[in-house]
């Protein structure tokens, strides 16, 4: 069965970098739209046989996104492909895993639904939300983490005085997996949601006082949970210099405003997000294109995935 690698718009230039490390080519198809709007794919080369990876991330607009997505695994399929594999940097719903409130919907398990249906046979998403999304989705998942590839590029800037900080409690495991790799203690925030953008922090579980605070997420959304965090965290004593580092940059709304009355030292994040309008703040962006390649290669050649995981 021979590779195809198929890049979603949004996450071209991350595309074609796996395709380098690979040392293959991006399989050409067209991505346009009818007159009147509708969305339309057409993949330009046979696929027939292949073990097709669609590299695509639900960036804003998800909706847009997601149906391009779809599109190309419904194309490979209907073309002959034998295997589907949807490469999802960026998870866009992953909050929606669950009923946080009544009556609303599970929006994961409606995407996760929608691929199945299209005919993905397997799914490799990095450092999604929740875990829980393995439950949600009929078809395997691998779970990928760009902790590594962000303490190795932090290392050389964090002080030895630091301290890890989780800005919410389902940030707690992705900063315990930053501490193991640079050797510092953690502290959790007890943050409260008060609205899509607004959240408060209640409280603070470990010692920050006269620390350099190191605040870790999956994502920065609004940037309200980071400054909710730096506001408590100064308020407890910390160094008043802030690092983060988080896997997604959304950088939506007011964030870059909002990040602005911080005062952040340097902030790490990925490309999972394309990153090409760069807010005006110390931000260093650290490549997924070699983890993806790697996974993509190992899943390939059917060789074990230790050590790409995220829950090892
Ligand atoms: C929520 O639990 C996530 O891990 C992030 O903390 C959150 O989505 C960030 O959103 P915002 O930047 O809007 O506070």
């Amino acid at each position: 069965m021979h590779l195809s690698l198929l890049g979603g718009s949004p996450i071209l230039p991350v595309a074609r970098a796996v395709a380098a490390t690979l040392a293959t080519h991006l399989t050409a198809r067209t991505v346009g739209r009818f007159p009147d709007g509708e969305f339309n794919v057409r993949i330009d080369e046979s696929v027939r046989g292949a073990d097709v990876f669609i590299v695509q991330t639900l960036s804003p607009p998800a909706e847009s996104h997601l149906l391009e997505l779809l599109f190309l695994a419904d194309a490979s399929r209907r073309a002959g492909a034998d295997r589907i594999t949807a490469v999802i940097p960026y998870l866009a719903y992953a909050r929606q895993d669950r009923r946080a409130k009544p009556r609303v919907a599970i929006g994961a398990r409606v995407i996760a639904d929608a691929m199945a249906t299209t005919g993905i046979d397997r799914a490799v998403m990095v450092d999604v939300h929740a875990s829980g999304i393995e439950a949600v989705c009929r078809f395997p998942v691998e779970l990928l983490t760009a902790v590594p590839v962000l303490a190795e590029a932090m290392k050389a800037v964090v002080p030895e005085r630091a301290v890890i900080v989780a800005p919410d409690s389902r940030a707690i495991r992705l900063a315990e997996q930053y501490a193991r790799r640079l050797q510092l203690p953690v502290a959790a925030i007890h943050k409260l949601r008060v609205s899509g953008k607004e959240v408060k922090a209640i409280a603070i579980a470990g010692d920050v006082a006269g620390r350099a605070p190191v605040i870790v997420d999956d994502m920065i959304s609004t940037g309200s949970t980071m400054k909710a965090a730096a506001d408590a965290l100064i308020a407890a004593g910390c160094v008043p210099r802030f690092i983060i580092a988080v896997t997604h940059g959304l950088f939506v709304g007011a964030a870059v405003e909002t990040l602005a009355r911080m005062s952040i030292e340097r902030l790490f994040t990925t490309d999972t997000l394309p990153q090409h309008e760069r807010p005006p703040l110390a931000i260093e962006v650290v490549s997924v294109a070699p983890l993806l390649a790697e996974a993509i290669d190992r899943l390939h050649e059917g060789r074990s995935m230790s050590g790409l995981l995220a829950h090892q």
